[in-house]
């Protein structure tokens, strides 16, 4: 018989309110692993009262995002969001990242070609180089450097430009719209105002494009689909903006959170340190083990569905928790271990299904350079502050750190 939301986290049976704490920088809400062993499909609260699931377990996660009784348009009323400025932005929402097939794919496809792993490949040279260039820039100003600010930051924000062709002074405006989407206590009003400007940005970029065409990705895009009338300027407009969005905050944070794990773990930064062959590995891990987007994937659900023996009411929300998922024992041996030389490492950092992250061969790329190179230019690098001391970003919606002084 399935269950209507019995709860593991509360005496009463009454679902919890969402999103939980963690206690510990790298531990992850206790209420995880709780779920997971007693009930792994669980019911949570809302901010607005609406009920929600989370998914804790590897093999709900991917049998809930391959259902198309499922829906993850996020401008539905039913949307489930973990912020009342979450929902403010998933209205305005007008990319493929908030839509169901067919238009999904109709709108991704145009894009798949730009981020083969040959074309990401093609843009390691440019990454080396600008990694190289922030290095420089750190060595010359010396310690103490604020890694986040110096490196974590600038890279992505670079990369983006490259990968857009726009120019790298645009970065300043392009970070200014894109900071702060993610916080849980950003205002309504304010992250609605940041997504207007960053799209208001995309179309003066495609109109500079269209005066002096490129060969780049936007440039591609525009020759191949706008121009014959398959996809219109605003829509690209909207496009552009998600994908700047996409590709920067969460692998600004990959890079801070991950140079304070790997200092945590000296055993691990050693051999990572010795063998280059581990790199691959070693940001496999750190992507499984750090899991930075919280609260994602996200879904609605069309009809009453029975998943792990609940039943998930049409309009209940569900939160697919990569965290939680890429710790399931049943998938991962041993799963708090972060160990750099795991050898089979599918986790669900990137989402699963027609979502999954479209950008991941780039944040490959970016991950595999930055770890590589900062640890060889400066093989002493440690923080200035110790572990408890940390700014972690408890609050926000993209775990990571917002600032991570260090000295070498
Ligand atoms: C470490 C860095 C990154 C992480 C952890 C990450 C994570 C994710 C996740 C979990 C999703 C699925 C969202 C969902 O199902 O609702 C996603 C989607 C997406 N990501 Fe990433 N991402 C990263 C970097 C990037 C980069 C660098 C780009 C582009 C330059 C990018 C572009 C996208 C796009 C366009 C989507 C939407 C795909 C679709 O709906 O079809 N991401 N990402």
């Amino acid at each position: 018989m399935p269950d209507e939301g019995g709860c593991p986290f509360s005496d009463s049976g009454t679902p919890p309110p969402f999103p939980f704490r963690r206690d510990r920088q790298f531990d992850l809400p206790e209420e995880y692993a709780l779920a997971r062993q007693t009930c792994p499909v669980a019911a949570v609260t809302l901010w607005n009262g609406q009920r929600a699931w989370l998914l804790t377990r590897y093999a709900d996660y991917q049998k809930v995002l391959l259902d198309e009784r499922f829906s993850g348009a996020f401008a539905r009323e039913d949307f489930p969001t973990v912020t009342e400025a979450r929902r403010a932005i998933d209205k305005l929402e007008r990319a493929f990242v908030g839509m169901d097939n067919p238009r999904h794919d109709r709108f991704r496809r145009m894009f798949t070609r730009e981020f083969t792993t040959k074309r990401m490949l093609a843009l390691k040279p440019q990454i080396e180089r600008l990694t190289g260039d922030l290095l420089d820039a750190m060595a010359e100003k010396g310690p103490p450097c604020d890694l986040v600010a110096d490196l974590a930051v600038e890279l992505p924000a670079l990369v983006m430009c490259e990968l857009f062709g726009s120019p790298y002074e645009d970065r300043t405006y392009i970070l200014k719209c894109a900071a702060g989407r993610h916080g849980l206590s950003q205002s309504a009003d304010e992250a609605a105002q940041s997504a207007n400007d960053l799209v208001q940005y995309c179309r003066d970029l495609i109109a500079a494009k269209e005066r002096a065409p490129a060969d780049d990705m936007l440039g591609r895009v525009i020759r191949d689909h706008v121009a014959p009338g398959d996809l219109n300027r605003e829509d690209l407009a909207n496009i552009c903006s998600m994908i700047l969005r996409a590709g920067h905050d969460t692998t600004t944070n990959m890079i801070s959170l991950g140079v304070v794990l790997l200092l945590e773990h000296p055993d691990q930064l050693a051999a990572f340190k010795a063998d280059p062959s581990l790199t691959e590995p070693a940001v496999e891990e750190l992507l499984r083990y750090l899991s930075p987007v919280q609260f994602a994937p996200r879904r609605v659900a069309l009809e009453d569905v029975e998943i792990g023996g609940m039943t998930i009411r049409k309009g209940d929300g569900v939160f697919a928790l990569s965290p939680s998922v890429n710790r399931d024992p049943d998938e991962f041996p041993d799963p708090d271990r972060f160990d750099i030389t795991r050898r089979t490492n599918h986790h669900m950092s990137f989402g699963f299904g027609i979502h999954r992250c479209l950008g991941q061969g780039l944040a490959r790329v970016e991950l595999q350079v930055v770890f590589r190179k900062l640890f060889e230019r400066f093989p002493d690098l440690r923080t200035a502050e110790p572990l408890n001391r940390l700014a972690f970003k408890y609050d926000s919606q993209i775990y990571g750190l917002y600032e991570l002084p260090v000295v070498w």
